[in-house]
């Protein structure tokens, strides 16, 4: 992260924009307007990734905005630009996701700060051990004077590749449930015990993720994930006392994400009450959908057109941190198509063409703001 501030930062102060890092380590970069009491645009996406990742998930978004400012020359705006690169979306050391955006949006509590790591190491340390102080966060809260968020992302799907689109708009983000699912069983000799007398959490845990994914598969738009096990005390020869499961589902009405939740956590109960074992249950986030700001789909839409190709409408089954900043200010993204439909994954890529055309989707979009008199509006009112 230290690597990629340095990096961001140089090239984004030879762009013409003030470098800071804030307390919850989002690196903000601000590029002024022609008047230096303008309302200011966000742009940006996030820095973190996700085990043996792709190269272009979140960090794509910052290098766009990034391009956008050289592009710009230094020319001024009626806006400022404020480029944001949040330090953690992907939720993979604390469990948890969107910490950065959360401290935009004034989100960050305690329950928060105090989450570990697999190393028991909370929130609250890992800032003061990057050098940052915990306590400074409230001030990394959103600037009272911005007026929207615009975040370019891949899209990390097969819908673009498809229908031979570059470029999407996002209309809403899909709703998320992130949970840890315990089975509780009990551990004893795998040599001496009999098949009917054991507790086994593991064979428990797998019946289960099977399920899951048969559920998930008769409710369309529907995803269930079972991403990680650890099985405990995890020997070959020991029947597993317990197994922990991690459980993430979406789907765009938060209705049925609900009620597929409730069925899946009612058939663990089922398995665990049929073998004797026990369940124990967290839940690590509840993430309602969110719609993308009509006017700002409405701009990405036109302004992909404008560089001459189709723009397609649709939902991002993927979390972003433009669903947190939606809370605050008006929002909404621009998808690169994803070559293979791949990412989280090494081989995750984009077509270089594809962000070229983002760039001048860019371009044009802001562009149109300066011009609009619906933002003109807004940004008298910010
Ligand atoms: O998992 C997600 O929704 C995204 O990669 N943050
Ligand atoms: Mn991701
Ligand atoms: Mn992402």
């Amino acid at each position: 992260m230290r690597d990629c501030h340095r990096e961001l930062t140089n090239w984004l102060t030879e762009a013409g924009a003030e470098v800071k890092i804030d307390a919850a380590g989002n690196l903000r970069a601000f590029y002024p307007a022609a008047q230096s009491d303008a309302p200011r645009l966000l742009l940006g996406s996030h820095i973190d990734t996700v085990p043996n990742a792709g190269a272009f998930d979140g960090v794509l978004g910052v290098v766009i905005a990034l391009a956008l400012l050289e592009v710009l020359e230094n020319r001024r705006l009626p806006f400022a630009i404020e480029v944001v690169a949040f330090s953690e979306e992907e939720g993979v050391r604390f469990g948890t996701p969107f910490i950065g955006s959360r401290a935009l949006a004034g989100r960050v509590d305690d329950e928060l700060l105090n989450r570990e790591d697999a190393n028991r190491i909370s929130v609250r340390t890992a800032i003061k051990n990057f050098g940052l102080n915990p306590n400074e966060i409230p001030r990394a809260v959103l600037s009272d004077d911005t007026l929207a968020y615009l975040e370019f992302h891949i899209e990390q799907g097969p819908i673009l590749e498809s229908l031979g689109r570059p470029l999407g708009v996002v209309e809403a983000i899909a709703g998320q449930t992130r949970m840890e699912v315990r089975f509780l069983g009990r551990s004893n000799h795998a040599g001496t015990t009999p098949m009917h007398l054991r507790r086994d959490a593991l064979v428990a845990a797998a019946e289960w993720i099977v399920a899951v994914e048969r559920a998930a598969q008769h409710d369309t738009g529907l995803v269930a994930t079972v991403g990680r096990i650890v099985a405990r005390p995890g020997a070959t020869n020991v029947i597993a006392a317990e197994a922990l499961v991690t459980l993430d589902v979406r789907h765009k009405s938060d209705d049925i994400r609900g009620r597929a939740v409730a069925a899946l956590l009612r058939l663990a109960g089922e398995i665990v009450e049929r073998r004797g074992l026990s369940l124990g249950q967290s839940v690590l986030l509840n993430q309602p959908a969110v719609a993308m700001d009509p006017f700002l789909v409405d701009q990405i839409q036109e302004a992909i057109r404008s560089t001459g190709h189709q723009p397609h409408r649709m939902t991002s089954g993927a979390g972003h941190d433009a669903m947190i900043l939606a809370e605050k200010v008006p929002a909404a993204m621009i998808f690169l198509r994803s070559p293979g439909g791949i990412s989280h994954d090494p081989s995750e890529s984009v077509e270089a063409e594809d962000v070229a055309a983002a760039l001048q989707c860019g371009l044009h979009l802001l562009d149109q703001l300066a011009n609009s008199t619906e933002f003109q509006k807004r940004m008298c009112r910010a």
